[in-house]
């Protein structure tokens, strides 16, 4: 009995250190865009390393262990190809999965994961301690790293989207604000689905710039408006307000500030739906704890119980009318002002 629980432990153990060394592996194989590569054609590890000044031996043991999980396919004759895997980790592939990748395993949050025995002993966050910036200060000093980042957030929206607007009926509204709304992916698949609504896209001024290319020839692009600001200080009015993976970037008292600044734009007749994960009240499965330690090394924030949710909105002056819950990891929790 106690043999089999100890095989068990040691493969769930050996599993996630495993896990880890995959990840920084995977990721170095998006910057060095092994799949947009292999695209082209078959290759061998010799001239894939001589195309990409990279060291032979070490290309081809990153390729093969690639290879073992699925990633890449390695032929008779030694050449790579890309799999159904790799084809979504081209960087033009519509699924964003490749800047996902790209932020959450590497990059600019890779030597903050390295901190977090700090940062747990400090209750500091992880990023803000191995930057001495935080991540928004940081995405405004590279505006590289902020557009890889914005495409990873509609990469997040891409894969939930459907999910997310088949659980939950919006209802009435005639202008929906996407609040830290980025590249528009969330609203602009609303629009789509309310031909007859409008929207605003509100985010950052750098970043809301940045993202009009993304949906400036979309079929909505005549209903959607774009506002730079702060939602700290003002956010423009309209009859629902939708924030996806807004309030897990904060602790609560900025959490609370934002919801206050919408409930002094926010019609009564109002609602505001926050997307994100809604943490089970015991520590049962569900992806969200995951997410909740990204948050905690990378932003400094949290997820959230339903509970704690509404407790942040009801300090802001809302009342929670309804928590939909979808088949991706996050819920639809509806609000309305009181
Ligand atoms: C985690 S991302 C979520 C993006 C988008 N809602 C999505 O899910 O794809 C957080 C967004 O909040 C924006 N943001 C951060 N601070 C902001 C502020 N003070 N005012 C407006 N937007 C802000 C960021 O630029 C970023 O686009």
């Amino acid at each position: 009995m106690n043999s089999r629980h100890d095989a068990d432990a040691t493969a769930f153990l050996m599993n996630t250190i495993m896990g880890f060394w995959l990840g920084p592996t995977l990721w170095v194989a998006v910057r060095l865009k092994l799949p947009d590569r292999l695209r082209q054609s078959p290759a061998r590890a010799e001239s894939l390393a001589e195309e990409l000044s990279a060291n032979r031996d070490y290309l081809r043991r990153i390729l093969n262990a690639l290879a073992s999980v699925g990633v890449f396919h390695r032929d008779e004759e030694d050449r790579f190809t890309n799999t159904s895997i790799s084809e979504m980790l081209c960087q033009d592939h519509p699924s964003g999965i490749a800047q996902l990748v790209d932020t959450s395993l590497g990059g600019q949050n890779y030597p903050a994961w390295a901190l977090l025995e700090e940062a747990v002993k400090r209750g500091e966050c992880a990023f803000d301690i191995a930057h001495g910036v935080n991540w928004i200060e940081y995405l405004d000093q590279h505006p590289e790293r902020r557009e890889i980042f914005a495409t990873a957030m509609t990469a997040t929206t891409r894969a939930t989207e459907k999910a997310v607007l088949n659980a939950h009926d919006f209802g009435q509204f005639e202008l929906a604000v996407d609040i830290g709304g980025s590249h528009a992916s969330l609203i602009g698949r609303l629009l789509e689905r309310y031909p007859s609504a409008r929207g605003i896209v509100f985010d950052l001024p750098d970043t809301v710039a940045a993202g009009r290319i993304h949906w400036q020839s979309a079929s909505f692009a005549d209903r959607l408006e774009a506002v730079g600001g702060d939602f700290f200080k003002a956010v423009p009015t309209g009859d629902l307000y939708l924030l996806k993976l807004i309030l897990h970037d904060w602790q609560d008292d900025d959490a609370i500030a934002i919801l206050k600044t919408i409930r002094k734009a926010i019609p009564s007749h109002g609602r505001v739906a926050i997307i994100e994960t809604v943490l089970p009240d015991d520590a049962s499965g569900h992806l969200g704890w995951g997410l909740d330690i990204a948050m905690m090394v990378t932003t400094g924030g949290k997820e959230r119980s339903l509970s704690e949710h509404s407790r942040l909105l009801s300090t802001a002056g809302f009342e929670v009318i309804r928590c939909a819950p979808t088949p991706s990891m996050y819920s639809v929790v509806e609000a309305r002002p009181v």
